[in-house]
């Protein structure tokens, strides 16, 4: 069983991101700036968001953090998106989610021009990934295909169960993990909570992929021998021993399921930093797409 270090793949990355950015600067070219919109207090959020905007500096990228209140409108957070929208030196715009309650989501990630959109949740971006054209992909499965490639897994006519249908997650990677390419040209199968004999179906998968959001989910008697698991999952649960009250869960067993796996993400330091990695190059690229 070999461990796919996530922390350490994200940190050849960065290396690589850095490197570029200061040869950029050596030759007075710009530099790649990214806007983070954080509304709320979300405690998950506020640690995502926090990292992202820590990583951008300290790889040499401009940042723009701009926190708003639980209550602002939707026509304020418009306006914002906007305003970003217009703006010639950012390049790239996230809104972390989930918003609000009264905020409508898809309003909002329909609002950031296609351009600028380094999550990859615009339905421009998503319909392009799925025909396969140039485009942004959505983070987190853009950092599953860097550490199945960083790991030169094997994919081609592989069984890919993914478990989840997000639009963040199980959705897009299955796109991906479908598409004529490396890493890709799986046979994937989505499973959702409707989906009937799910242990007889992850039972005959070479990769899974657990983005389901509930803790230890996958256990040993659903996966055979041999096969690559990537845990999605990041939920806090409620840990007393801990300082900060909670432990972070994965979607996977990891103890009784590692063992069995030629290939394992740990949680954390699984496919947490590459989501960050992955959304760090899409800010690259849309800088160098300018030019
Ligand atoms: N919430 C959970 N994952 C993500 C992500 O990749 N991007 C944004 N904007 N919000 C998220």
């Amino acid at each position: 069983m070999q461990i796919m270090d996530g922390k350490h793949v994200s940190q050849v990355v960065k290396n690589d991101l850095k490197g570029k950015v200061e040869l950029r600067k050596k030759n007075g070219l710009k530099v790649p700036h990214l806007a983070a919109i954080l509304v709320g207090n979300n405690g998950a959020s506020e640690t995502y968001v926090a990292s992202k905007v820590k990583s951008c500096a300290e790889i040499g990228y401009i940042s723009t953090l701009i926190r708003l209140d639980a209550d602002i409108s939707e026509a304020e957070l418009l306006f914002k998106i906007n305003e970003l929208n217009e703006d010639f030196d950012v390049d790239g715009i996230l809104v972390q989610l989930p918003l609000p309650k009264h905020i409508a989501e898809q309003k909002v990630i329909e609002t950031i021009f296609a351009d600028k959109d380094v999550d990859g949740f615009h339905p421009e971006s998503v319909g392009r990934m799925v025909q396969g054209l140039p485009t942004y992909y959505p983070a987190t499965p853009f950092g599953i295909l860097l550490l199945l490639e960083h790991y030169k897994i094997e994919t081609a006519g592989k069984h890919a169960v993914v478990l989840g249908r997000s639009n963040i997650v199980g959705r897009p990677i299955s796109i991906l993990l479908n598409r004529n390419s490396y890493p890709g040209n799986c046979t994937v199968t989505v499973c959702h909570s409707h989906t009937h004999n799910l242990k007889d179906i992850c039972l005959q998968a070479d990769i899974i992929v657990a983005a389901l959001g509930r803790p230890e989910f996958l256990t040993a008697d659903m996966v055979k021998d041999g096969a690559v698991v990537v845990d999605v999952g990041i939920t806090r649960v409620e840990d007393k021993s801990k300082k900060s009250g909670f432990a972070i869960k994965g979607d996977v067993k990891y103890d009784e399921v590692a063992p069995k796996c030629s290939f394992i993400t740990p949680v954390p330091g699984g496919v947490g930093p590459m989501t960050i990695a992955a959304l760090l190059m899409n800010t690259y690229k849309a800088c160098l797409a300018k030019e």
